[in-house]
């Protein structure tokens, strides 16, 4: 008979890594005496006629290197509406969720999203359900940790596309662009496109000119190159324009279509034959890197603890390669952007690397 029993969710967009954190949480509270329970589909699940499912070692084990999560996982339905600033949990909807809980038993619940979901972590916890967090996203962007699982998978991703489009980009002499994902910041856009050899890189914290990246490309040209790589962020921008965005109802507004019109753009500009990519849920899917299944266990170990402690309110966090804890409320609604005079855009300007500024 076990001593305690906690629940674990996964919500909001999935990411390489989620199976690493639920498998270390149950066998960090195993070790405890603990029962774990994962609720099925994310905060629905918490919902009549939710689900979910008692986890032990044995059906998760062997999960470490799948992508995805095990438990689903939505970014809809009663709890995301709710999640933007200003707005709140509808009462009768943290009344049915208590009570799932309060059914299952439930002392502690690990809520692994990203900032839409752990707004909504914040406001259960501020009405008295206990809450730990765990951050979440292939984008990187979150204020209160140095590093979220899932990034390292999506950088490499990209990594690996730059790779097998250069050889093809080089035999036809052609500019090839690459859009990849990051929402508003480009973390990923600046991470893979250094780790895939890119030339040109734009993302949404340096808008670009487009004059000035055909420049670039007929500059490379001039000088003998037989391809111009270029990296361009989803949220990336033309200077005093906004994010390309797609149409779409509900939950969070999608950005994409900035890698077709660049390429469009330069070809018109240059005269040069040029692609564009999509890299889309690719960067999302498939197996966690090494990195990510590493830090997807840090993680969850260190939740399994927090809730030991009683901490609840509190993230778990990266922090001078240490997993620590942070007020959830501290990580919340703060975008952790690229600044652009960081060392790390310096070191790509100094490999040539250009911006489009
Ligand atoms: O936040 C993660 C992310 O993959 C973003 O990079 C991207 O803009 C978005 O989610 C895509 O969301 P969806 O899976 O809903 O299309």
């Amino acid at each position: 008979m076990a001593t305690k029993r906690i629940g674990i969710l996964t919500s909001g967009g999935d990411c390489p890594g989620l199976n690493a954190v639920i498998r270390a949480v149950v066998r960090s509270a195993e070790k405890l005496d603990w029962e774990v329970v994962g609720i099925l589909d994310g905060f629905e699940g918490l919902l009549p006629p939710g689900d979910h499912m008692i986890l032990d070692r044995h059906n998760t084990s062997g999960v470490m290197h799948l992508g995805g999560t095990i438990l689903g996982t939505t970014n809809r339905g009663h709890f995301m509406a709710r999640a933007q600033p200003g707005s709140g949990i509808a009462s009768d909807v943290i009344s049915k969720a208590r009570q799932t809980l309060t059914d299952l038993g439930i002392e502690g619940l690990i809520v692994v999203g990203g900032d839409g979901s752990l707004t909504i972590a914040l406001q259960l916890q501020e009405a008295g359900i206990p809450v730990i967090g765990v951050p979440k996203t292939i984008d990187n962007d979150l204020e209160a940790t140095a590093m979220t699982f899932g990034f390292d998978s999506a950088v490499s991703c990209v990594a690996d596309a730059l790779d097998r489009l250069h050889t093809t980009a080089t035999s036809h002499k052609r500019v090839m662009v690459l859009e990849v994902m990051g929402r508003h910041t480009g973390w990923i856009a600046l991470y893979g496109g250094l780790a895939g050899g890119a030339d040109v890189i734009l993302i949404p914290e340096i808008p670009f000119r487009l004059d000035n990246v055909a420049a670039e490309v007929m500059r490379r040209d001039r000088s003998g190159a037989k391809s111009t790589m270029i990296v361009v962020a989803e949220g990336a921008h033309v200077v005093d324009s906004r994010p390309f965005r797609q149409s779409g109802s509900g939950g969070e507004q999608r950005l994409g279509g900035i890698g077709d019109y660049v390429c469009h753009e330069i070809a018109k500009r240059t005269g040069k034959e040029s692609r564009s990519c999509v890299l889309g849920h690719l960067q999302r899917g498939g197996a966690p890197t090494a990195m990510d299944r590493i830090l997807g266990t840090r993680f969850g170990v260190k939740a399994v603890q927090l809730i030991a402690e009683g901490k609840f309110g509190t993230m778990v966090s990266f922090h001078n390669a240490q997993i620590e804890d942070v007020p959830i409320s501290h990580a919340v609604h703060r975008l952790r952007t690229v600044p652009p005079d960081c060392q790390l855009i310096q070191s790509a300007r100094d490999v040539e690397i250009h911006f489009g500024e």
